[in-house]
């Protein structure tokens, strides 16, 4: 499993990306080219393609730091944020006991900003759990869920079959699974021989239509920022799907 996401530099970023606000990410002195600040939110975006409505238990696969997971907690009685990162957990975890988390923000070189990490305001904190786990070997024991959400995860994943192949299983009758994903396939994260061998929308749908029907499919942009002028500008191709 790749450690990466174990380092101080991306907890800090995550942390950011989820919980930094818009003048914290494109501070306001600066003149941001077009586009920039609807990449903005994109843990919020991804949380809200569910249908309306409220549902009993919500899945939210490789959570990273919980952004999504405090956000499905709107309309999910219980949800499970799960990520491989113990770093990535134990600050999602500390943000659910209502405490800040501090952090730096690199501007240059060795220049950084102390921000703060809050959790979001409205979301009663017992409707959630964090979990460290492996999504490519999920315990039997985590039963089904009314939505399953993965952003970003499945080209992360050495063997991303294994989560595709367990998601009948591990999304309940009716109920509803969110897959975004940047497509950016990349040999130090998956095998080449583990890549969809055609496009990735097609490598979904052959796997998921004999027992999911396709919702919806949109692109999602979103904004990671590194440094002062370094940002990673991607989109997302997302899919919504319902099991039949
Ligand atoms: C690109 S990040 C996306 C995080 C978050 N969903 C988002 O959209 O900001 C990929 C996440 O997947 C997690 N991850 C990687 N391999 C995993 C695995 N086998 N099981 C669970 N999580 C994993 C990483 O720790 C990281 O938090």
């Amino acid at each position: 499993m790749n450690a990466i996401y174990e380092s101080d530099r991306l907890l800090a970023e995550y942390l950011l990306f989820h919980y930094g606000t818009a003048d914290e990410i494109l501070p306001p002195d600066r003149c941001w080219p077009a586009g920039m600040a609807d990449a903005l939110n994109f843990p919020t975006r991804t949380a809200a393609c569910f249908s309306a409505g409220v549902v009993h238990r919500g899945l939210d696969l490789g959570c990273a730091v919980g952004r999504s997971t405090f956000e499905l907690a709107r309309t999910c009685e219980h949800v499970t944020g799960l990520d491989f990162s113990q770093s990535f957990i134990h600050a999602a975890e500390t943000l659910r006991h209502g405490q800040p988390l501090d952090y730096e923000r690199l501007d240059e070189g060795a220049q950084r900003t102390r921000l703060q990490a809050r959790p979001p305001a409205g979301i009663p904190a017992e409707r959630l759990k964090f979990l460290q786990g492996d999504a490519m070997n999920l315990p039997p024991e985590l039963g089904s869920f009314d939505r399953v959400h993965a952003a970003n995860l499945l080209c992360r994943l050495r063997e991303p079959t294994r989560l595709l192949d367990r998601l009948p299983a591990l999304v309940a009758a009716g109920g509803e699974l969110v897959l975004a994903t940047p497509c950016t396939w990349l040999e130090e994260f998956t095998p080449p021989e583990n890549w969809p061998p055609h496009s990735t929308f097609e490598w979904l749908q052959a796997s998921l239509t004999p027992v999911f029907s396709l919702l919806r499919r949109t692109e999602e942009p979103f904004l990671i920022r590194e440094t002062a002028r370094k940002f990673q500008w991607t989109t997302a191709l997302v899919t919504v799907w319902r099991k039949r």
